[in-house]
């Protein structure tokens, strides 16, 4: 079998120290891959004046599959200011790579599994009624759309007087109108069908193929009656495709409030843009935080994996490296889902889930010790430590697979 070519792009501080443990990991699983590397971020930024150069964008649309590790961003002054001296007052702005990254290869899905494992001490725990505690067993993908809602980026402050002309024709709009324009915001909320359509299928789609037990529309369809009400209504339009998955409605504030007293009830979750970066924030908090959260950005054709945290640069140039890999090492596994590869994909969580449970190798996240040198002199492992241990646990698991194939 021809050899796959995956586009990676380590980006920033940490992102540099966590690829390579991830392809350390995909090597020992024996995913048969080229890496082309690309630059991304900062550093682009300053030298080229484009933290997304017009070459990485290539790469991505020819080979279809990228990892990404974190990039740097920093407000407008700041970025302007970090701009190499010939390129300074040239007109170039900062965009984020990863959402220009969405909009051009329109990575409308996105996906953010959360799942516990047993024996992660970040775990949440539960006050029984009768005393003492119990951890339920979190398993929630979040499906949040990416590209729409309130994140499209359609926004004023002082809007246009073609646009307050137009907001007129609402009669909703007439308290605001007393007020005057340079006093008022406005983000606009866009819906559409066919964004919605997809994302609801997507969701649908995994919760099938990964036998999940229900779909949850989280939305606030009794009060954004039109937005949420598109979201919810096309969800049930779905469902009607797949009459043995149930469909659950739920509003984000309570779906919120919620999160503490049921997180195991719930299965795949779908919801708009920014419900959707809500929910899996505070699920994922639920099951390890940042050094667990892995996240998939999925397009029609190309596909880009990356974990949730960003550059921590605080901790970007400690030697040894110390946060977590585990988040960037599940976000090579949801690739290998995503091309197809589960049973390498499963080896990988498979080893992860051995590596928590023992929980003789731990990070100094896990282990709830403040970040820097110091927390290895504390017991915490390396970045580099706990890939080990994940490499010990895939090592055994594929000895014993051949062992079994050689006795068949
Ligand atoms: P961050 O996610 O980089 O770090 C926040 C804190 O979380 C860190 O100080 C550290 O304590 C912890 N942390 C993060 N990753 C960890 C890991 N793998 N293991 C253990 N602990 C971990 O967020 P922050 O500090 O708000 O932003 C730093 C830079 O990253 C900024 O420039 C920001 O714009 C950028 N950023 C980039 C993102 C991306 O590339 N997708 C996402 C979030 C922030
Ligand atoms: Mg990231």
């Amino acid at each position: 079998m021809s050899k796959r070519t995956i586009v990676t792009m380590p980006g920033d501080g940490i992102g540099n120290q966590v690829m390579p443990e991830a392809l350390r990991v995909l090597d020992a699983v024996g995913f048969a891959a080229e890496y082309v590397h690309a630059d991304i971020g900062w550093e682009c930024w300053r030298k080229e004046g484009n933290a997304l150069p017009a070459r990485t964008v290539e790469l991505l649309r020819k080979h279809k599959v990228g990892l990404f590790g974190a990039i740097t961003s920093k407000p407008k002054k700041e970025a302007e200011a970090e701009l190499s001296p010939a390129l300074k007052s040239m007109g170039h702005h900062y965009f984020s790579p990863i959402v220009t990254m969405r909009q051009i290869f329109n990575l409308d899905i996105c996906m953010r599994p959360c799942l516990s494992f047993p024996g992660n001490p970040l775990n949440f725990i539960r006050k029984k009624p009768e005393g003492g505690h119990e951890e339920p067993h979190v398993d929630v993908v979040v499906f949040r759309q990416n590209t729409e809602g309130l994140y499209a980026g359609v926004e004023w402050t002082n809007p246009p007087r073609q646009v307050l002309d137009a907001l007129r024709l609402h009669s909703k709009f007439k308290p605001f109108d007393r007020v005057p324009p340079d006093e008022i915001a406005i983000s606009v909320r866009i819906i559409t069908r066919p964004a919605a359509r997809r994302i609801c299928e997507a969701a649908f789609r995994h919760a099938a193929r990964f036998g999940y037990k229900s779909v949850t529309i989280c939305e606030k369809p009794n009060v954004l009656r039109e937005t949420s009400g598109m979201m919810e209504e096309i969800a049930k339009e779905v469902q009607r495709q797949y009459p043995q998955i149930p469909l659950w409605s739920t509003n984000i504030d309570a779906q919120t409030m919620w999160l503490t007293k049921n997180p195991e009830d719930y299965g795949v979750i779908v919801a708009s843009n920014l419900f959707g970066d809500v929910i899996s924030d505070a699920f994922a908090g639920l099951v390890g935080g940042l050094g667990f959260a892995a996240s998939g950005n999925i397009g029609e054709e190309v596909a880009v994996f990356e974990p949730t945290h960003g550059s921590a640069p605080k901790y970007a140039e400690l030697a040894p490296p110390i946060v977590n890999p585990i988040a960037m090492i599940l976000s090579a596994a949801m690739m290998l889902d995503h091309i197809g590869e589960t049973e390498k994909s499963l080896i990988i969580r498979r080893a992860i889930a051995a590596v928590v449970a023992e929980g003789q190798v731990r990070t100094y996240d896990m282990k709830r010790l403040p970040g820097g040198a110091k927390a290895l002199t504390q017991g915490a492992a390396t970045t580099t430590e706990m890939t080990d241990a994940i490499l010990e646990k895939i090592g055994a698991s594929v000895e014993s697979a051949y062992a079994v194939s050689s006795r068949t």
